[in-house]
């Protein structure tokens, strides 16, 4: 069987670098990667659904703002299958199937749906399809047979989890799921991109976000207002670098050439923090060379965008066809499951009768 990648994000909102690092970029080299078969990527409206249920409008708008930016930062369209979650119903039932799977403790153990659950603060209670999540999720793996999701390090534990249910899955009913493996970016400092407040993780609703799609003016605002070091108050001070926003986007995001073009005053990034750490260079000076080099990526993106932005035809035919083609493959898996687990009644009327009549037949016998 071919290999296959599937991955997704909710769409609650336009896609940051956080995204891009944890994920985005992955992907952009998995779509150039000829070992893989196919490429899905899944627009979870239903899945953003469980804790957005009272604001559909808001969930129906993002999807076209993020499938946007899937296609302002180069993923193809000729190359990425891309699909609406709530539009493949072959989901809905695997997710029926996988619930009987997984215990409620073990649902309350993933570590990704506490930390979500406190953030959120549900005054109405936890709503149940926010709480299963994770089994939905499940499904939207296993149904594409994806070997692969390449997601950010905070999805680990989705994978943990699908990784179970596959597993139980295939040893009560049979080899049928394909066993799916995450893959995370390999440098280290690209997970969990910091927001540019220092204090947590870029995130939409800590408001500490820098978009892909930020306009030249803001994306200023943004990194001139980046948590530095409060101690390093006049130049000549002595700059801490660990918690320090600026260098840890420039530890992601800046490479040696990028000092020939905007800052040669050094000739690496190990130089720029040992003059930093030792006192006499300014944090606007250390910001207005991250501002250049982040500049000059998401100015790409900005432009691809503001011509996609005219095509909401073209858009519209690319997430529909995509979609045609996931039902299709979902499908095809919520058969073969329910074949394994002998409920496919009405593809096999020969069985069932002759199930019947020897049942019969022992009846008879004994
Ligand atoms: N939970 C993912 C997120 O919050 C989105 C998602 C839904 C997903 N279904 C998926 C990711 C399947 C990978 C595979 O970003």
């Amino acid at each position: 069987m071919g290999k296959i990648v599937l991955t997704g994000d909710r769409p609650t909102g336009r896609l940051h670098l956080g995204h891009l690092v944890g994920s985005l970029q992955n992907r952009l080299l998995l779509q150039d990667d000829k070992s893989y078969d196919e490429i899905f990527i899944m627009l979870a409206d239903g899945q953003a659904l469980t804790d957005n249920f009272k604001n559909p409008s808001f969930i129906r708008n993002n999807i076209i703002q993020v499938l946007i930016d899937y296609l302002s930062i180069g993923l193809d369209p000729e190359k990425v299958t891309f699909c609406v979650q709530s539009a493949l119903p072959a989901l809905c039932e695997l997710t029926f199937y996988y619930l009987n799977l997984v215990t409620t403790a073990r649902l309350e153990r993933n570590p990704t749906v506490k930390t979500e659950i406190a953030q959120k603060k549900f005054d109405e209670g936890l709503p149940v399809g926010f709480y299963t999540y994770p089994i939905s999720q499940a499904a939207d793996i296993t149904a594409f047979d994806a070997n692969v999701v390449p997601v950010g390090v905070d999805q680990k534990p989705m994978i943990e989890q699908t990784r179970e249910i596959v597993q139980k899955f295939n040893n009560i009913y049979g080899e049928t799921l394909v066993m799916p493996e995450g893959i995370y970016p390999k440098d280290v400092k690209a997970h969990r991109l910091v927001g540019i407040d220092g204090q947590a993780k870029m995130s939409k609703s800590l408001n500490n976000c820098i978009y892909i799609s930020e306009s030249a003016e803001s994306l200023k605002t943004k990194v001139m207002s980046m948590y530095t070091d409060k101690d390093h108050i006049n130049i000549t001070d002595k700059g801490k670098i660990e918690g320090n926003v600026v260098f840890t986007y420039l530890d992601v995001f800046c490479n040696d050439n990028h000092f020939n073009e905007y800052l040669n005053d050094y000739k690496n990034l190990d130089e720029m923090k040992e003059h930093y750490q030792r006192g006499g260079l300014g944090d606007v000076k250390c910001k207005k060379f991250l501002l250049n080099i982040l500049e000059e990526k998401i100015s790409v993106y900005r432009e691809s965008r503001v011509k996609w932005e005219k095509k909401i035809n073209d858009i519209y035919d690319i997430i529909k066809s995509g979609t045609d083609r996931a039902i299709e493959k979902t499908n095809k898996t919520c058969d073969k499951v329910k074949k394994a687990m002998k409920i496919d009644y009405f593809q096999d009327k020969d069985t069932i009768v002759k199930e019947w009549e020897n049942s019969i037949g022992e009846k008879a016998r004994s």
